[in-house]
């Protein structure tokens, strides 16, 4: 049960609704605390096979970071609130769920770096987009300036971030920043939920390595992990802590599969061809995509679900995946 989250568990797609709408669902200290924790919900509950992030009301998917907790912090705080917005962001973007945004109006500050870290987003007509805190003497740091330069380029993301001007949603689906507009709010949780259950039909293993892969290639994923110490916890075993929630986690490296798949094969890279790219004679680094897709490649090859669809195909019938 959470005090800033409505959330809905229907058809596997779990739909977490950001509940402030009188403040524009601003992410205050208790929403990016239950944010922390619906994600590690997102991740351990077998139920779930993808998520939306949405926000409440017709004005506001995010508004940005509670404005009225800045005051007063401390160089430290800040860096310390930012690494902690990070993480739980990081968390998103890494999940080997799909987790899909739902922008049904304001997206700015925190709110678009939110929506970034969502696997994909679709946004209502009316949406905007934005990264305003240059105009607060701030700058983005739950991972803005990173994900839109990815997402938009980088002349596009800075011009952004510097004015601090609002995009409409045509342009952010010009620009890439959303994948699909619809033209009545209504539509737009049906529309994301199509998609969700189209992807929920495929198997769960090849989706998490496509994610995986995908954030090698946009810069993200493994190659936060491997260079920031808050991030390390999550995969290096031991206590973690996210969202006020602590878990345990017994996979040295890697987080294990969802639904109950097998574990990954030793991710020593070492192991690798030393002609490949990114193969480490310390093993200490995975970090390019290509050699990543070859060995994730490989590594569905071992799952029930690869036989399951290529016997499905070969017997002109659907195929029915369990995540094994
Ligand atoms: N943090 C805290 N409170 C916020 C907020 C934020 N990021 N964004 C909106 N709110 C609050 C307002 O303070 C107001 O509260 P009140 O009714 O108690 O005064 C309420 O939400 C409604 O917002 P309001 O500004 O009155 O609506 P508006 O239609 O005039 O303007 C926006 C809408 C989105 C343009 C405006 O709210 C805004 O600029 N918000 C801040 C955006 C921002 O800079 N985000 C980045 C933060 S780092």
């Amino acid at each position: 049960m959470y005090k800033t989250l409505l959330t809905d568990l229907a058809d596997n797609i779990l739909t977490v609704m950001i509940n402030r709408p009188d403040k524009l669902n601003a992410l205050n200290k208790d929403v990016m605390s239950e944010l922390g924790e619906v994600v590690e919900e997102i991740y351990t509950n077998k139920d779930i096979r993808s998520a939306i992030i949405t926000g409440a009301g017709q004005r506001a998917f995010v508004a940005g970071a509670d404005i009225s907790e800045f005051l007063g912090l401390t160089s430290e705080q800040g860096r310390e609130l930012s690494a902690k917005g990070s993480e739980i962001f990081f968390r998103i973007a890494s999940s080997p769920k799909p987790i899909a945004a739902a922008v049904n109006g304001f997206a700015l500050g925190g709110g678009c770096e939110l929506a970034m870290a969502c696997h994909f987003r679709l946004c209502v007509s009316t949406a905007k987009f934005g990264q305003p805190e240059a105009g607060l003497g701030l700058i983005p740091g739950y991972g803005g300036t990173q994900r839109l330069t990815q997402l938009v380029g980088r002349g596009r993301a800075i011009e952004i971030m510097l004015t601090g001007r609002m995009v409409e949603a045509t342009e952010a689906h010009m620009m890439g920043l959303v994948n699909y507009i619809v033209m009545e709010p209504d539509e737009l949780l049906t529309k994301t939920r199509e998609l969700l259950s189209v992807i929920n039909e495929k198997a769960p293993l090849a989706i998490a390595r496509v994610i995986e892969c995908a954030n090698i290639a946009a810069g993200d994923g493994l190659a936060y992990s491997s260079g920031n110490s808050t991030h390390s916890t999550h995969r290096h075993g031991g206590a973690s802590s996210s969202g006020g929630r602590t878990t345990n986690k017994a996979d040295a490296s890697w987080e294990p599969d969802p639904f109950g798949g097998e574990a990954r094969p030793d991710d020593n890279s070492s192991s690798l061809p030393s002609g490949l790219p990114g193969a480490r004679a310390d093993g200490s680094g995975m970090k390019n995509g290509f050699t990543r897709e070859q060995q994730a490649f490989g590594e569905c090859f071992a799952t029930m679900d690869m036989q399951e669809g290529a016997n499905a195909f070969l017997a002109k019938r659907k195929p029915h995946f369990t995540g094994h």
